[in-house]
């Protein structure tokens, strides 16, 4: 590991563990996907181990899911317990008032769905995700589109000013498929400064399952520097 991975990776494990404290006995609480939400997921089991706490995990994705059974996390679903305490997930960028990107690892449609079942949003992140406004860098906003309409949102999304690319596999060949047998594309939009704007629009064409960008969701954010972890709450 080169030093700027190894501060990166120490910084989004203290950003998982200070998050993991809003973990009460009793709790439902949603179980983000990505790499600094895994470690989340991991210290949730350590804590379930070492403090006999009864909580209940809704995973967001096939890969939540396998860690939960990993760390021995009990697992309930939406049907059941359609409130949830807490979800503790990532994001791929963070703006001044929490706004977010997520979905680079293609499963944001179920962490929209448990994040807006939840009392609470923390969200954990390094810092190299903070930035002024969402799309800095040219970072795309992943949107999750029923197939047979990839090709008709693709227009629509140019029509509005992005660039879409459709998203392909790594170590397999197409489009990357995702849980819910869904279709990403990544749209670039330049700097988003208006979220919620872009977001109504995205919404409004037919195809269009969820995209990534969360707006207003996120209640506090744990951010891990080389120096410590930051806490950012917004009131919602
Ligand atoms: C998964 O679809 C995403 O929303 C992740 O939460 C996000 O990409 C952050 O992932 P990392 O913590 O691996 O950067």
């Amino acid at each position: 590991m080169n030093p700027k991975s190894d501060w990166i990776e120490k910084a989004k494990k203290a950003a998982a563990c200070e998050a993991v404290k809003h973990v009460k006995n009793g709790f439902v609480v949603g179980l983000g996907s990505g790499s600094t939400a895994a470690y989340a997921v991991e210290e949730i089991g350590k804590r379930v181990k070492r403090e006999k706490l009864h909580i209940l995990g809704v995973p967001t994705s096939y890969q939540a899911l396998m860690l939960a059974i990993k760390h021995r996390i009990s697992i309930t679903m939406l049907e059941i317990h359609s409130t949830l305490d807490l979800t503790i997930d990532g994001a791929d960028q963070i703006d001044k008032k929490l706004n977010l990107i997520k979905g680079m690892g293609g499963a944001l449609t179920r962490e929209k769905i448990v994040a807006a079942a939840s009392t609470k949003l923390v969200i954990v992140a390094d810092e190299t995700k903070k930035v002024k406004a969402l799309g800095e860098d040219n970072h795309p906003v992943p949107i999750e589109v029923l197939p047979m309409a990839v090709s008709v949102v693709m227009r629509k999304i140019r029509e509005i000013g992005g660039k879409p690319t459709l998203r392909e596999g790594i170590k397999k060949v197409g489009p990357v498929i995702t849980d819910n047998g869904n279709i990403i594309l990544d749209a670039n939009f330049g700097l988003i400064r208006k979220p919620a704007e872009l977001e109504n629009k995205l919404r409004s064409l037919p195809g269009v399952v969820e995209t990534g960008l969360f707006v207003k969701m996120a209640n506090l954010v744990y951010l891990g520097k080389n120096t410590g972890v930051e806490k950012i709450a917004i009131e919602r």
